[in-house]
Protein backbone atom coordinates (compact mmCIF):
# COMPACT_ATOMS: atom_id res chain seq x y z
CA UNK A 1 0.00 0.00 0.00
CA UNK A 2 1.33 3.65 -0.76
CA UNK A 3 1.23 5.46 2.05
CA UNK A 4 2.37 8.88 0.48
CA UNK A 5 2.41 9.96 -2.67
CA UNK A 6 3.80 13.20 -4.07
CA UNK A 7 3.35 14.27 -8.01
CA UNK A 8 4.81 17.34 -9.40
CA UNK A 9 5.20 18.72 -6.46
CA UNK A 10 7.01 22.53 -6.80
CA UNK A 11 7.43 25.49 -4.44
CA UNK A 12 8.59 28.63 -5.59
CA UNK A 13 10.23 30.92 -3.29
CA UNK A 14 10.26 34.62 -5.47
CA UNK A 15 12.38 33.58 -8.24
CA UNK A 16 13.33 30.79 -6.77
CA UNK A 17 12.22 27.10 -7.64
CA UNK A 18 13.41 25.51 -4.02
CA UNK A 19 11.43 21.71 -5.13
CA UNK A 20 10.76 21.81 -8.84
CA UNK A 21 8.38 18.53 -9.98
CA UNK A 22 8.94 16.42 -7.62
CA UNK A 23 7.77 12.78 -7.98
CA UNK A 24 7.79 10.26 -5.31
CA UNK A 25 6.00 7.53 -3.72
CA UNK A 26 6.38 5.68 -0.21
CA UNK A 27 5.02 2.34 0.50
CA UNK A 28 3.90 1.70 4.00
CA UNK A 29 6.26 -0.26 6.34
CA UNK A 30 9.26 1.48 3.97
CA UNK A 31 12.30 3.05 5.54
CA UNK A 32 12.88 6.04 2.68
CA UNK A 33 15.58 7.90 1.96
CA UNK A 34 15.92 11.66 0.82
CA UNK A 35 19.56 13.30 0.14
CA UNK A 36 21.29 15.72 -2.17
CA UNK A 37 23.83 18.77 -1.85
CA UNK A 38 22.88 21.61 0.88
CA UNK A 39 20.21 23.90 -0.59
CA UNK A 40 19.07 21.05 -3.16
CA UNK A 41 15.15 21.33 -1.47
CA UNK A 42 15.25 18.10 1.38
CA UNK A 43 13.97 20.40 4.09
CA UNK A 44 11.63 22.75 2.03
CA UNK A 45 10.17 19.16 0.32
CA UNK A 46 9.57 17.71 4.22
CA UNK A 47 8.07 21.18 5.02
CA UNK A 48 5.35 21.12 1.86
CA UNK A 49 4.52 17.73 2.98
CA UNK A 50 4.16 18.44 6.98
CA UNK A 51 2.12 21.05 5.85
CA UNK A 52 4.11 24.01 7.21
CA UNK A 53 4.14 25.73 3.53
CA UNK A 54 1.44 25.08 0.86
CA UNK A 55 3.10 23.68 -2.34
CA UNK A 56 2.80 26.01 -5.17
CA UNK A 57 1.62 23.25 -7.20
CA UNK A 58 1.28 19.70 -7.51
CA UNK A 59 -0.97 17.30 -5.42
CA UNK A 60 0.59 15.29 -2.15
CA UNK A 61 -1.56 12.35 -1.01
CA UNK A 62 -1.10 10.91 2.13
CA UNK A 63 -3.14 7.68 3.28
CA UNK A 64 -5.62 8.59 0.30
CA UNK A 65 -6.17 11.74 0.97
CA UNK A 66 -5.28 14.76 -0.66
CA UNK A 67 -3.60 16.85 2.00
CA UNK A 68 -1.59 19.54 0.07
CA UNK A 69 -2.21 23.19 2.32
CA UNK A 70 -4.18 21.30 5.12
CA UNK A 71 -2.25 22.98 8.55
CA UNK A 72 0.55 20.68 10.63
CA UNK A 73 -1.25 20.17 13.52
CA UNK A 74 -4.19 18.74 11.70
CA UNK A 75 -2.05 16.40 9.65
CA UNK A 76 -0.43 15.61 12.86
CA UNK A 77 -3.90 14.54 14.03
CA UNK A 78 -4.00 12.48 10.57
CA UNK A 79 -0.66 10.71 11.48
CA UNK A 80 1.82 12.64 9.86
CA UNK A 81 4.87 13.65 12.03
CA UNK A 82 8.04 15.81 11.33
CA UNK A 83 10.88 16.76 13.40
CA UNK A 84 13.22 19.61 12.63
CA UNK A 85 16.78 20.65 11.67
CA UNK A 86 16.79 22.52 14.47
CA UNK A 87 15.79 21.17 17.44
CA UNK A 88 14.12 23.40 20.00
CA UNK A 89 12.35 21.65 23.04
CA UNK A 90 11.30 23.30 25.76
CA UNK A 91 14.25 23.91 27.31
CA UNK A 92 13.35 24.61 31.09
CA UNK A 93 11.18 21.70 31.02
CA UNK A 94 11.99 17.81 31.64
CA UNK A 95 12.34 15.21 29.02
CA UNK A 96 9.37 13.20 30.38
CA UNK A 97 7.07 17.24 30.51
CA UNK A 98 8.10 17.76 26.48
CA UNK A 99 7.11 14.53 25.32
CA UNK A 100 3.62 14.15 26.89
CA UNK A 101 2.80 17.84 25.32
CA UNK A 102 3.24 16.11 22.11
CA UNK A 103 1.00 12.66 23.53
CA UNK A 104 -1.88 14.99 23.63
CA UNK A 105 -2.49 14.99 20.67
CA UNK A 106 -4.17 11.78 21.06
CA UNK A 107 -5.53 11.93 24.22
CA UNK A 108 -6.77 14.97 26.52
CA UNK A 109 -5.82 12.82 30.14
CA UNK A 110 -2.73 13.81 32.02
CA UNK A 111 -2.76 10.31 33.17
CA UNK A 112 -2.73 9.03 29.75
CA UNK A 113 -0.69 11.16 28.09
CA UNK A 114 1.63 10.38 31.00
CA UNK A 115 2.04 6.84 30.43
CA UNK A 116 2.08 7.11 26.51
CA UNK A 117 5.27 9.18 27.37
CA UNK A 118 6.91 6.78 29.35
CA UNK A 119 6.48 3.92 26.80
CA UNK A 120 7.87 6.18 24.16
CA UNK A 121 10.83 6.92 26.24
CA UNK A 122 11.03 3.65 26.95
CA UNK A 123 10.89 2.35 23.54
CA UNK A 124 13.99 4.70 22.68
CA UNK A 125 16.10 3.06 25.90
CA UNK A 126 15.34 6.92 27.52
CA UNK A 127 13.57 6.53 30.53
CA UNK A 128 16.67 6.78 32.68
CA UNK A 129 16.39 10.27 31.21
CA UNK A 130 13.21 11.54 31.51
CA UNK A 131 13.76 13.79 35.13
CA UNK A 132 16.51 15.91 33.47
CA UNK A 133 15.76 19.64 32.22
CA UNK A 134 15.90 19.30 28.19
CA UNK A 135 18.54 22.54 28.00
CA UNK A 136 20.63 19.93 29.46
CA UNK A 137 20.95 17.42 27.23
CA UNK A 138 23.78 16.59 24.78
CA UNK A 139 23.13 17.07 21.11
CA UNK A 140 22.41 13.15 20.90
CA UNK A 141 20.00 13.19 23.74
CA UNK A 142 18.31 16.47 21.93
CA UNK A 143 17.82 14.43 19.07
CA UNK A 144 16.66 11.38 20.49
CA UNK A 145 14.19 13.81 22.50
CA UNK A 146 13.19 15.25 19.04
CA UNK A 147 12.17 11.55 17.90
CA UNK A 148 10.26 10.74 21.48
CA UNK A 149 7.95 13.93 21.09
CA UNK A 150 7.57 13.08 16.97
CA UNK A 151 6.88 9.47 17.87
CA UNK A 152 4.43 10.11 20.82
CA UNK A 153 1.82 11.83 18.27
CA UNK A 154 1.62 7.90 17.04
CA UNK A 155 2.21 8.76 13.41
CA UNK A 156 2.01 6.50 10.44
CA UNK A 157 4.59 8.27 8.79
CA UNK A 158 7.57 9.78 10.43
CA UNK A 159 9.57 12.58 8.53
CA UNK A 160 12.89 13.30 9.76
CA UNK A 161 15.18 15.72 9.20
CA UNK A 162 18.82 15.32 9.82
CA UNK A 163 18.40 13.68 13.10
CA UNK A 164 22.00 12.26 12.92
CA UNK A 165 23.72 15.62 12.06
CA UNK A 166 26.26 16.20 15.09
CA UNK A 167 25.99 12.30 16.75
CA UNK A 168 29.52 10.85 17.01
CA UNK A 169 29.82 7.44 14.66
CA UNK A 170 29.53 4.72 17.86
CA UNK A 171 26.05 7.62 18.15
CA UNK A 172 24.73 7.17 14.83
CA UNK A 173 25.14 3.01 14.84
CA UNK A 174 22.33 3.77 17.73
CA UNK A 175 20.49 5.46 15.89
CA UNK A 176 20.08 3.60 12.80
CA UNK A 177 19.20 0.71 15.28
CA UNK A 178 16.79 2.63 16.78
CA UNK A 179 15.08 4.03 13.74
CA UNK A 180 15.27 0.09 12.74
CA UNK A 181 13.33 -0.48 15.58
CA UNK A 182 10.43 2.57 14.81
CA UNK A 183 10.01 0.71 11.66
CA UNK A 184 9.83 -2.84 12.82
CA UNK A 185 7.17 -1.45 15.29
CA UNK A 186 4.82 -0.13 12.51
CA UNK A 187 5.77 3.36 11.52
CA UNK A 188 7.07 4.06 8.05
CA UNK A 189 9.99 6.48 7.54
CA UNK A 190 11.02 9.02 5.47
CA UNK A 191 14.56 10.27 6.22
CA UNK A 192 16.50 13.21 4.94
CA UNK A 193 20.17 12.46 6.34
CA UNK A 194 23.59 13.98 4.94
CA UNK A 195 25.45 10.84 6.52
CA UNK A 196 25.69 7.83 3.70
CA UNK A 197 26.69 5.27 5.97
CA UNK A 198 23.54 5.74 7.91
CA UNK A 199 21.36 6.64 4.85
CA UNK A 200 22.65 3.48 3.10
CA UNK A 201 22.18 1.33 5.58
CA UNK A 202 18.46 2.12 6.66
CA UNK A 203 16.83 2.81 3.67
CA UNK A 204 14.94 0.27 1.36
CA UNK A 205 14.86 3.36 -1.30
CA UNK A 206 16.00 6.63 -2.08
CA UNK A 207 15.79 9.52 -3.73
CA UNK A 208 18.27 12.17 -4.55
CA UNK A 209 17.36 15.94 -5.51
CA UNK A 210 19.40 18.81 -7.05
CA UNK A 211 18.08 22.48 -7.25
CA UNK A 212 14.57 20.93 -6.70
CA UNK A 213 14.64 18.00 -9.18
CA UNK A 214 14.76 14.69 -8.92
CA UNK A 215 18.27 12.62 -10.69
CA UNK A 216 18.19 9.80 -9.42
CA UNK A 217 16.13 7.15 -7.67
CA UNK A 218 17.03 3.51 -6.30
CA UNK A 219 17.98 1.22 -4.01
CA UNK A 220 21.24 2.38 -1.84
CA UNK A 221 23.23 -0.03 -4.18
CA UNK A 222 22.33 1.63 -7.33
CA UNK A 223 22.39 5.24 -5.96
CA UNK A 224 26.02 4.82 -4.56
CA UNK A 225 27.02 3.71 -8.11
CA UNK A 226 24.72 5.98 -9.94
CA UNK A 227 27.52 7.93 -12.52
CA UNK A 228 24.97 10.98 -11.75
CA UNK A 229 24.95 11.33 -7.99
CA UNK A 230 28.55 10.50 -7.53
CA UNK A 231 28.91 14.13 -9.73
CA UNK A 232 26.71 15.65 -7.79
CA UNK A 233 27.01 14.71 -4.62
CA UNK A 234 28.91 11.90 -3.57
CA UNK A 235 32.28 12.54 -5.47
CA UNK A 236 34.11 10.05 -7.19
CA UNK A 237 35.89 8.49 -4.17
CA UNK A 238 32.39 6.79 -2.78
CA UNK A 239 31.44 4.29 -5.41
CA UNK A 240 31.07 0.95 -4.31
CA UNK A 241 30.83 -2.68 -5.52
N1 LIG B 1 11.40 30.22 3.68
C1 LIG B 1 12.23 30.40 2.64
N2 LIG B 1 12.22 31.55 1.92
C2 LIG B 1 13.05 31.71 0.86
N3 LIG B 1 13.94 30.80 0.43
C3 LIG B 1 14.01 29.64 1.11
C4 LIG B 1 13.17 29.38 2.25
N4 LIG B 1 13.45 28.14 2.73
C5 LIG B 1 14.43 27.65 1.93
N5 LIG B 1 14.76 28.54 0.96
C6 LIG B 1 15.75 28.33 -0.10
O1 LIG B 1 15.35 27.17 -0.80
C7 LIG B 1 16.50 26.40 -1.17
C8 LIG B 1 16.37 25.01 -0.60
O2 LIG B 1 16.56 25.08 0.81
P1 LIG B 1 16.36 23.82 1.76
O3 LIG B 1 16.50 24.32 3.15
O4 LIG B 1 15.12 23.12 1.39
O5 LIG B 1 17.61 22.92 1.35
P2 LIG B 1 18.15 21.56 1.99
O6 LIG B 1 18.27 20.59 0.86
O7 LIG B 1 17.33 21.19 3.16
O8 LIG B 1 19.62 21.97 2.44
P3 LIG B 1 20.53 21.50 3.72
O9 LIG B 1 21.11 20.18 3.32
O10 LIG B 1 21.57 22.56 3.80
O11 LIG B 1 19.64 21.44 4.92
C9 LIG B 1 17.72 27.16 -0.67
O12 LIG B 1 18.23 27.95 -1.74
C10 LIG B 1 17.14 28.03 0.42
O13 LIG B 1 17.89 29.21 0.59
MG1 LIG C 1 17.70 21.01 5.17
Amino acid sequence: MILLEVSGMTKQFGGLRAVDSLDLSIEKGQIFGLIGPNGAGKSTAFNCIAGAFAPTAGVITFNNEKINGQKPWDLCKKGLARTFQIVKPFASKSVLYNVMVASFVTTNSRSVAEEKAIKVLESLSFSDKKDILSGNLTIADRKRLEIARALATEPKLLLLDEVMAGLRPAEVDDMVQVLKTIRDQGTTIFVIEHIMRAIMALSDRIVVIQFGKKIAEGTPKEIANNENVIKAYLGEDYAVA
